[in-house]
């Protein structure tokens, strides 16, 4: 079973820390942050041309071959003006071959992870959109959609100085870790 693990923050810090401390060793994880994306042309070149996933010659191409190389694919990003990130946006919106050919993710399953500075309570409804937004793409897509869980930022900063918060942050880990394995 292959899992990518994607991090739509445009730093490495909490996205980061969370994905590292979930993923095995020989997992792969990009950090989009490391990478250069260029939009959607909306050329609709990739409707009809089922090999050349997008016409245009960018790091998208690498993250193509993972995405279509892995079983599961969890992704993790910050709560940007409460939705996602726009970089991780446009790498959704760069998604539009799989929705002309959507048997690319058939039977995939993507797993969610958002991170805030507010806390869960407070975004819990920003994370059910977030959830949603995902759900409906993978519609036609033909991906499934996991929510795992919304950090709250905070949480992971104060890591190495609260013990107790380690250990909640630890259990934490090691639940979602089973959970990827499991669904
Ligand atoms: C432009 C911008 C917008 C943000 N909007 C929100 C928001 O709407 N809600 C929230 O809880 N946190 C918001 N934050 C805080 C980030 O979600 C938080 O710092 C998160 O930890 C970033 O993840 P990272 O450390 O992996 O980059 C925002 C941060 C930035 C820079």
């Amino acid at each position: 079973m292959t899992v990518l693990y994607i991090n739509g923050s445009n730093r490495k810090e909490n996205c980061s820390k969370i994905l590292n401390d979930l993923k095995n060793q020989d997992d792969k994880l990009i950090e989009l942050a490391d990478k250069s994306i260029n939009y959607c042309l909306g050329c609709n070149t990739c409707r009809n041309d089922l090999k050349e996933y997008c016409v245009i010659e960018d790091d998208m191409q690498e993250i193509y071959e993972e995405i279509l190389k892995a079983d599961k694919i969890v992704v993790a990003t910050p709560i940007y003006m409460n939705h996602i990130t726009g970089l991780l946006k446009n790498v959704i919106d760069r998604f539009n071959p799989f929705s002309w050919h959507d048997d690319l993710l058939k039977g995939k399953t993507i797993y969610l992870i958002t991170v805030g500075q507010m806390n869960e309570e407070e975004n819990k409804n920003i994370a059910i959109n977030i959830k949603e937004y995902f759900e409906s793409i993978g519609e036609f897509m033909g991906f499934k959609t996991i929510f795992l869980k919304n950090f709250t930022s905070g949480d992971i900063e104060t890591i190495d100085n609260v013990t107790k918060m380690y250990g909640d942050y630890e259990q934490i880990i090691q639940k979602l870790k089973e959970k990827i394995k499991k669904i």
